[in-house]
């Protein structure tokens, strides 16, 4: 078949987590759903919040004409600016509707804001690991990921990310909390690159752009909470999405936002808009957009998150794994026995628990175990978890 040598590469490559849900999906048909331990696709299994269901009987409902229409690219006024004065309750800056585009999903504000920064050949620096989907967006837009490895407790490696810079550099891509470690970025770390990329962008003359990938804002343990990007670097955009605190991730729902002292912030706006047209997106979805305008402030719960982390970090460490409890996100990233994560995660499949090797993040030598998932899977693993890990340490 005519299909382009980049796409069939691309597939033939195919990610691991799609790897894992196939072989999920083979293993389940064989041993029945309830013998197989799937926690290889950040998929939330929470419902969503009562309201979200509430909200759209009330939507279904309205008698309002032309709910259903085109509307301006950049999306509906009112859920601007629903989304701007959420923000201003978490940032010091004022944000206004204008500062808002609604976009399809997280993923749909990465590539909105890619489109839009990136030049044939500009360099964008992520920290690893990292979400691998970020290589197919830069690639999209002629982008090249710099991957800069985090510190070994997965913070920033600051120094790491200014020896990356070069005048080829247009951005900074950041995802906290972050998938697949869980890490939360300090209010430090980000003041500290703020100043860094202030300092690079007066040297080359043009900015240095940082991204925040922050679909996971809301997920959070221990009372940690993430720190404000726009409070830390005006040159900044935050992308995110309603996927997984209010467990929409089908809905593709969610939004890209300019730090309201961005310098030409009106040229910036006006690119996603076009972007956001012509990537085909045209706009948001309708029907979501009115909808989460009356659900900004609302999550699952996320104690019920926190308990799996618990369930999973304490019957991890009693088998002897190795991690670093996360602050946020659902996944948990320990360093596997072996270097081979690959043979160690195909072990692990023996058991019939599906995770994800780490080289499948550019963090080799651990693995994913993405835990939202019933309690019950977590317990009924573990003696799995244990017997894998006798094997080999
Ligand atoms: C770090 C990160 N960014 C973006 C996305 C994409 O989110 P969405 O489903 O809202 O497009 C995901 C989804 O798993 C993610 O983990």
């Amino acid at each position: 078949m005519a299909v382009a040598k980049k796409i069939q590469a691309a597939m033939e490559k195919s990610s691991w987590i799609r790897k894992m849900f196939e072989e999920g999906i083979t293993r389940k048909a064989k041993f029945g759903a309830e013998n197989v331990f799937d926690f290889s696709l950040g998929n939330p299994n929470l419902e969503p919040p009562i309201k979200f269901k509430k909200t759209l009987m009330d939507l279904v409902n309205d008698p309002s004409p032309a709910l259903h229409a085109y509307m301006p690219n950049a999306g509906l006024m009112a859920t601007r600016k629903a989304v701007a004065d959420y923000l201003n309750k978490h940032n010091r800056k004022v944000c206004g509707p204008e500062d808002i585009v609604m976009t399809v999903g997280a993923g749909g504000a990465l590539n909105v804001v890619l489109k839009t920064l990136l030049n044939p050949g500009d360099e964008v620096i992520i920290p690893s690991p990292y979400f691998v989907e970020y290589n197919f967006y830069m690639d999209n837009h002629q982008g090249v990921p710099k991957i800069v490895k985090t510190n070994p407790d997965f913070s920033l490696d600051l120094p790491g990310i200014e020896s990356a810079v070069t005048e080829r550099t247009k951005a900074v891509l950041i995802n906290s909390p972050n998938n697949p470690t869980g890490k939360v970025y300090g209010k430090e770390d980000l003041q500290v690159l703020g100043e860094l990329l202030g300092v690079y962008s007066r040297k080359l003359g043009q900015a240095v752009y940082l991204i925040s990938d922050e679909p996971y804002r809301k997920i959070v343990y221990d009372g940690l909470s993430v720190p404000s990007v726009f409070d830390a670097y005006p040159e900044s955009f935050v992308v995110t999405s309603f996927s997984k605190d209010l467990s929409l991730p089908g809905e593709r729902i969610g939004y890209a936002a300019v730090n309201p002292e961005m310098n030409d912030k009106g040229t910036a706006v006006a690119g996603m808009v076009l972007c956001n047209r012509v990537l085909g997106y045209v706009n948001a979805p309708a029907f979501m957009q009115r909808a989460v305008a009356h659900l900004m402030d609302e999550s699952v719960d996320i104690a019920l998150y926190q308990r799996k982390r618990d369930l999973l970090c304490n019957g991890l460490s009693e088998c002897g794994y190795e991690f670093l409890k996360p602050g946020g996100a659902f996944y948990l990233f320990p360093k596997t026995p072996i270097e081979d994560d690959v043979a160690f995660v195909q072990a692990l499949q023996e058991e019939n628990i599906l995770t994800v090797p780490g080289s499948g993040f550019v963090g080799p030598g651990h693995m994913r175990i993405a835990y939202c998932v019933d309690d019950r899977t977590i317990e009924k693993a573990m003696p799995g978890f244990e017997r894998v890990m006798k094997k080999y340490r």
